[in-house]
């Protein structure tokens, strides 16, 4: 399962794409506006941070307005994947997009039915919602299986990148339904790594090593 940062904080990816287990980035017009930042400048400092794919979302809602701002994005670097929300135009610019070898992510997915159309547009990701999805009353993860079991069905190539990611469940839960991505904030990524057990682990084996007076030298 590829991991993405869902942040527009370039200190947060830097130190995550440290660690070598970072696989791409996805930002929002609301993280832009979170990290404060201009939207080019701040997308350029993330391409260079990671190689993989780097979602930088169009804010038209007309097909020709999202394919202008999509020109303007994918200049920024080979690594941009253009974002674009769920609607007919939306659908409409995936499919000349990536026609055109351009990687396109349509967000905003809360339906099995709207993740179809989104593989026959072409998209390259669908960003189905899973934590906004359970906020209002449905199964995210049921979403998940369902979009996989219909993928599957027809071989579609589009990756199901699981979205609005809200605690380690969720990771999980999308690693066992067979996801391909998912994106989640920084702290949550961070999280997985915490366990009782092992910080009480190096704790007992970093005390009876100091007793045996060696070294590894
Ligand atoms: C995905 O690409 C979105 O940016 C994001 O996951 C939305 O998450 P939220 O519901 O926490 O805002």
């Amino acid at each position: 399962m590829k991991f993405f940062a869902d942040t527009a904080d370039v200190a947060d990816i830097a130190e995550l794409a440290a660690t070598g287990l970072l696989d791409g980035v996805t930002t929002n017009p609301s993280l832009i506006h979170k990290s404060g930042r201009d939207f080019m400048e701040v997308t350029r400092e993330i391409c260079a941070l990671v190689d993989g794919p780097v979602s930088a979302e169009v804010v038209a809602l007309d097909h020709a307005g999202m394919m202008r701002e999509a020109e303007i994005l994918r200049k920024i670097a080979d690594n941009v994947c253009i974002k674009v929300p769920l609607t007919i135009d939306g659908l409409k610019s995936c499919k000349a997009l990536t026609s055109d070898g351009t990687m396109v992510n349509v967000t905003l997915c809360f339906s099995a039915a709207q993740a179809l159309l989104a593989a026959k547009a072409g998209a390259t990701f669908i960003s189905p919602f899973v934590g906004r999805h359970d906020d209002n009353g449905f199964d995210g993860m049921q979403l998940i299986a369902d979009i996989r079991l219909i993928y599957d069905n027809y071989d579609f190539g589009t990756e199901i990148l699981v979205a609005s990611v809200r605690h380690g469940i969720h990771i999980l839960e999308a690693a066992k339904i067979g996801a391909d991505v998912m994106t989640a904030p920084p702290a949550v990524i961070r999280g997985l790594v915490k366990h009782v057990l092992t910080d009480k682990g190096i704790e007992g084996f970093l005390a009876d090593w100091a007793k045996t007076g060696q070294s590894i030298a």
